[in-house]
């Protein structure tokens, strides 16, 4: 087994406080609460209000993630960003981030991927502390995903929230740490989870709004078949990267969609749901803050503990997945 470069000195994640439940959705979608626990295990989601920004949520998380570190944040040289829904369209959500935690020089940039963003993140950190270029990251991973789901399509609307986090990166010192990650990707499927309008191609027109393109446009059950595939193969490649066996993982700690999603690739993973961490019901996907938002509650719960093997996986638009391994 390889030593780790890299190990997590501290979490936080942060949700917003307005709740909106199935039964509110009920309200105004041709939709039920009955349907959506039974197809998706979702009860509730958090959801950011117009007068709040997503960079709110980023700043309590790692607020609680450099408590935890014991690292003042002035002390953090760099600061990535997993995430597709910026305050603004520029610069990036990190520099935005930054500043509202009292500025500084630290590089800051965003990493786009989606639901896996968080793990393509903390896989860009692993890398710039083994080059020795970073010494203390703010790794973030999180979205207002609720800003670019069409509130009138019952399709989507259900499924997602808001919500973020992230982890203090900082070198190793022993054998707790990242021990492998497994990221990758398939542009080719990309019309199957896409938001057609609001990039360059298609800048916003009154047109495009009309027709509700700048919004999230979704084949679920085709997601839902690659998901599936894609998480439980991410899940195998970390794993053999690290030397371990499933049987090892003591908490797997997967993305958030959907109860299903979450069953059948701990099935296909080889990890008995007991080890399984599942907040969908209060959270709805919140894309890359799914995962962090899981982790802060395992460890509030006490279900993290030193030395304790923790597999992530992830899979989002794009398609891109990914699979992190840590000794806690
Ligand atoms: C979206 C998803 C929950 C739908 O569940 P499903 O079992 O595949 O349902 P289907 O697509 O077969 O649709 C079943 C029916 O429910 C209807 N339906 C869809 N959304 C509904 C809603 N919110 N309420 C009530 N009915 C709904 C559909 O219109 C369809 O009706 P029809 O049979 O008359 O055409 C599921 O496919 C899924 O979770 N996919 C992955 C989505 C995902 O995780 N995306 C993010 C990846 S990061």
């Amino acid at each position: 087994m390889r030593s780790p470069i890299a190990r997590l000195a501290g979490i936080g994640a942060a949700a917003p406080a307005t709740v909106v439940t199935n039964a509110d959705l009920e309200k105004t979608l041709a939709t039920s609460d009955q349907w959506i626990v039974e197809r998706t295990g979702i009860r509730e989601r958090r959801v950011l209000q117009p007068n709040e920004s997503q960079s709110d949520l980023f700043v309590a998380a790692s607020r609680d993630a450099l408590a935890q570190a014991g690292i003042p944040f002035q002390a953090i040289d760099t600061i990535i960003c997993g995430t597709c829904t910026p305050d603004r369209r520029l610069p990036a959500a990190a520099c935005d981030i930054q500043a509202k935690l009292g500025g500084g020089t630290a590089a800051a940039f965003d990493v786009v991927a989606a639901c896996p963003g968080w793990l393509y993140t903390l896989t860009v950190a692993e890398g710039l502390i083994a080059s020795g270029n970073s010494k203390k990251i703010l790794a973030l991973g999180g979205d207002r995903v609720w800003s670019i789901v069409d509130r009138e399509d019952r399709n989507t609307a259900v499924l997602f929230g808001d919500g973020a986090g992230g982890a203090v990166v900082v070198p190793a010192t022993d054998e707790r740490g990242i021990l492998a990650t497994a990221l990758g990707a398939d542009g080719t499927l990309a019309d199957l989870l896409n938001i057609p309008a609001g990039g360059s191609n298609e800048p916003p027109s009154e047109q495009n709004i009309r027709d509700r393109r700048i919004y999230v446009q979704m084949a679920g059950r085709e997601v839902f078949k690659v998901a599936v595939r894609r998480m439980a193969q991410a899940c195998h490649q970390a794993l053999g990267k690290a030397g371990i066996r499933a049987d090892d993982i003591d908490l797997l700690v997967p993305h958030q969609a959907n109860l299903r999603i979450i069953n059948a690739t701990a099935g296909e993973a080889g990890v008995p749901l007991d080890k399984v961490m599942v907040n969908v019901d209060r959270y709805g996907n919140t894309s890359a803050g799914s995962i962090p938002l899981a982790l802060v509650q395992a460890d509030g719960e006490g279900r993290l503990r030193p030395g304790m093997v923790v597999l992530l996986v992830s899979f989002g638009a794009g398609f891109t997945w990914g699979a992190v391994v840590i000794r806690w």
